[in-house]
């Protein structure tokens, strides 16, 4: 009999849910967004969070049990997120989690957001039948976090989806996230919120367009392994600044996304050669950072492959840029899909399955933890 785990996800601004059985067959996964309503705002409003997810967590958990065909009764846990994250938003999966697995006497599993993200890996991993090799070196790179760990076996444990991992921390941005910098210049550029996917299309669309600036490698003292992305930013808007030429395209998105216009076919007409040059120079830099500083860490670790997980994982040059570099030294780079690379319940309920199997569980004691290191 399969072990079939409920996850749930509330930490930021997707109230998520999902079924996965032994750790690796996604039975369904759920994702309602809130970009919509958190949009205006250029970022994600945490008691709007909140709000929204409490409307959201019953429908979305009932939806999940139905596109898998199940009942409460044929779940055998609940995996939830209890940080890192919004503390409002998580208390209400938290909450919901808690009140289930109490009603229907399962098990509840504490789950990390990250490790949940680490995970989101080794699922897509599973689908292919392939495992990444350990050690390895692990970047998440969000809209709230860029982290790089070292991930290790527990020694002795099977190379299966029970297998504990042990997680290092080897780099963090001292500053913004790279998702961070993403949407705080696509908001600078008039071009929306969230900035990720649209600059990711507007780049590479941009390819002979000359670069009106150019952007250094970005410096950071100290360990060589930290990020620091809101140099970069800054960088862009002085340059947009001093170009008072790009001040009526910027108004002009601004105004068409006002309208509902938003979509890339919509926003493109509306760019000049100059800022799909900006946005291209913008992404170069950052992928080649990431790039760079992870490579770097999987060297001088001997790691044995990349993983790369987080909404920003889902950027098409940065997924290739990896690929090719991992290729450069004679190991692999792992990706979730899209669709499992921003947050989702699926990684949740993956995470969760080593943690049931080896007796991590929590009680009702457990709370929302805005700030959570992942060990
Ligand atoms: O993992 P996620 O859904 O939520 C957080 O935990 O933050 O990541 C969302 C972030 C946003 O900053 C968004 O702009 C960025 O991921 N993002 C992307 C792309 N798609 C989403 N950044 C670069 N390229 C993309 N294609
Ligand atoms: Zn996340």
């Amino acid at each position: 009999m399969s072990v079939r785990i409920l996850g749930i996800e509330s930490s930021c601004d997707e109230t998520a849910a999902a079924i996965v059985a032994d750790g690796r067959d996604i039975l369904s996964s759920v994702v309602a967004s809130q970009i919509d309503i958190h949009r205006k705002y250029g970022g994600v409003v945490p008691e709007l969070a909140s709000r929204e997810h409490l409307r959201q967590i019953v429908p979305i958990v009932r939806e999940a049990l139905q596109q898998a065909g199940l009942t409460f009764d044929d779940v055998d846990a609940i995996g939830v997120t209890h940080g890192p994250g919004l503390v409002g938003s998580l208390l209400v999966g938290i909450t919901y989690g808690k009140t289930l697995a109490h009603a229907l006497g399962k098990p509840l599993v504490p789950v990390n957001h990250l490790e949940g993200h680490v995970h989101a890996v080794f699922l897509e991993a599973h689908k292919t039948g392939a495992v990444p090799e350990l050690p390895a070196v692990c970047l998440i790179v969000s809209g709230g976090h860029t982290v790089l760990y070292e991930v290790t076996p527990d020694p002795g444990s099977a190379r299966d989806a029970a297998q504990q991992l042990h997680y290092r921390k080897i780099g963090q941005t001292r500053d913004d996230a790279a998702g961070e910098a993403y949407d705080k210049v696509s908001k600078l550029l008039g071009l929306g919120y969230p900035g990720g996917p649209i600059l990711d299309r507007l780049a590479a669309v941009a390819k002979d367009a000359p670069a009106p600036v150019k952007f250094g490698p970005i410096k950071t003292r100290g360990n060589a392994f930290d990020f620091s992305f809101s140099g970069l930013k800054t960088a862009v808007l002085y340059h947009v600044r001093e170009h008072p030429e790009y001040a009526a395209e910027i108004k002009a998105r601004e105004e068409a996304i006002e309208r509902g216009d938003r979509g890339f076919d919509k926003l493109l007409p509306l760019c000049s050669e100059q800022t799909l040059g900006l946005v291209r120079e913008f992404q170069n830099a950052v992928v080649r950072d990431l790039v760079e500083r992870t490579a770097k860490a999987a060297e001088e670790l001997q790691a044995k492959s990349v993983l790369v997980s987080g909404g920003v994982a889902a950027n098409s040059q940065l997924r290739s840029a990896f690929e090719q570099r991992a290729k450069s030294i004679g190991i692999q780079a792992w990706f979730p899909s899209r669709a499992l690379s921003t947050d989702n319940a699926a990684m949740i309920a993956a995470a969760a399955y080593p943690r049931f199997r080896h007796n991590v569980l929590a009680d009702t004691s457990l709370n929302a933890t805005a700030v959570l290191p992942l060990t």
